[in-house]
């Protein structure tokens, strides 16, 4: 593991904060200032507004215990357009912001950003929509904070397999298969294809015989979702016994069609998504959702702002802990009714 250069030399509050450390003279009445600007792709998704929740959660609790230092987090909504985020960084930068936190609208298209951040000397921390490798090259002061999409989707598996495992009834028509569906985040992202692979690969693994009835994309999206899941119950009517959500959003929009046709409880499939939103873990508590596993949103945003601030400070770069010095990976956990409580009191 190695750490980063700690010096950003265009940061005059790390100067000043330094100068004040090192000649002992005495601190400063007022605090200093920094604004943080935070762009994400869409408001509009659950889970990013719970990231974006937390995130600010932190650089307020920063503020509050610490006098020397004011930050202020200007939030933007790209609404799903790369093209309005490039311009909201725009705007972000020209409003003297001395951090950039993105969430790319386009995973693959960060050139822009990366320029703009670069003239300025302004330093991107990209999360949640990892960009690819080749762009996190493109400059020494791009970093990544996110999770391994691989372990959400085993931790899945292994959840709905022990689930299988434990219920006879699983197997509805008793053929030794279980019969399932996927509903597939947003094509293109890192996180979609990887977990569904991950997590069919994982049930096989555990001895589970399937047979993949239909795979739709849903973007992420509860109502996407629950329109296709109405369009794969028509089609295979009572057989499906599995749905496989890479998020809760559209695990949840599954079980919403259910509701809607009003399925007896005897012939519901079992359910399982990822994320432990709010909605998600109240579901997993209702029984609804048979478990969920947890993208730590808590963990993403206190280490975004841990990196924020020492970026801006330049001190505590060396205490954190990087992957190929600019890649920082959050664990998942899994979430069954059994002990959803821990994650409830987050
Ligand atoms: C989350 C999804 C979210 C997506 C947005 C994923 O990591 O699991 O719920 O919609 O990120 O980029
Ligand atoms: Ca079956």
């Amino acid at each position: 593991m190695k750490t980063i250069n700690s010096k950003i030399p265009h940061i005059i509050l790390a100067a000043t904060l330094l100068t004040c450390v090192s000649c002992s003279s005495p601190q400063p009445d007022t605090p200093e200032k920094a604004r943080i600007g935070v762009a994400c792709y869409n408001q509009s998704d659950t889970y990013i507004r719970q990231l974006t929740n937390c995130l600010r959660d932190q650089f307020d609790q920063r503020t509050n215990e610490n006098d020397q230092l004011a930050l202020t987090m200007t939030l933007r909504d790209a609404a799903g357009s790369q093209r309005n985020q490039n311009d909201q960084v725009k705007e972000l930068l020209d409003a003297g912001c001395s951090i950039l936190c993105v969430n790319l609208a386009d995973r693959a298209d960060p050139s822009e950003i990366i320029d703009l951040a670069r003239e300025r000397e302004i330093p991107i921390i990209f999360f949640n929509r990892e960009p690819v490798a080749e762009d996190m090259m493109q400059w020494d002061q791009l970093y990544y904070v996110g999770a391994d999409a691989k372990q959400a989707g085993r931790m899945q598996g292994e959840l709905a397999a022990a689930a299988i495992l434990a219920d006879a009834q699983a197997d509805r028509n008793h053929d030794g298969k279980i019969q399932y569906v996927v509903l597939e985040g947003e094509p293109g992202h890192q996180d979609a294809i990887i977990r569904t692979e991950y997590a069919v690969n994982t049930l096989i693994h555990q001895g589970i015989q399937l047979e993949k009835l239909s795979c739709q994309i849903a973007n992420w999206n509860r109502a996407q979702a629950q329109n296709r899941m109405m369009q794969m119950i028509s089609q295979h009517q009572n057989q499906i016994e599995l749905v496989l959500a890479n998020n809760d959003d559209m695990a949840l929009g599954a079980i919403d069609a259910y509701k809607k046709l009003n399925v007896t409880e005897s012939v519901l499939p079992l359910f399982f998504g990822i994320d432990g939103t709010d909605v998600g873990l109240k579901a997993v508590i209702d029984k609804e959702l048979n478990a969920t596993v947890y993208n730590d949103k808590e963990g993403q945003a206190e280490s975004i702002a841990n990196l924020a601030v020492s970026l801006i400070t330049g001190q505590g770069t060396d205490d954190i802990s990087f992957m190929n010095e600019k890649y920082i990976y959050l664990p998942y956990f899994k979430v069954t009714a059994d002990h959803v409580g821990e994650f409830l009191e987050r």
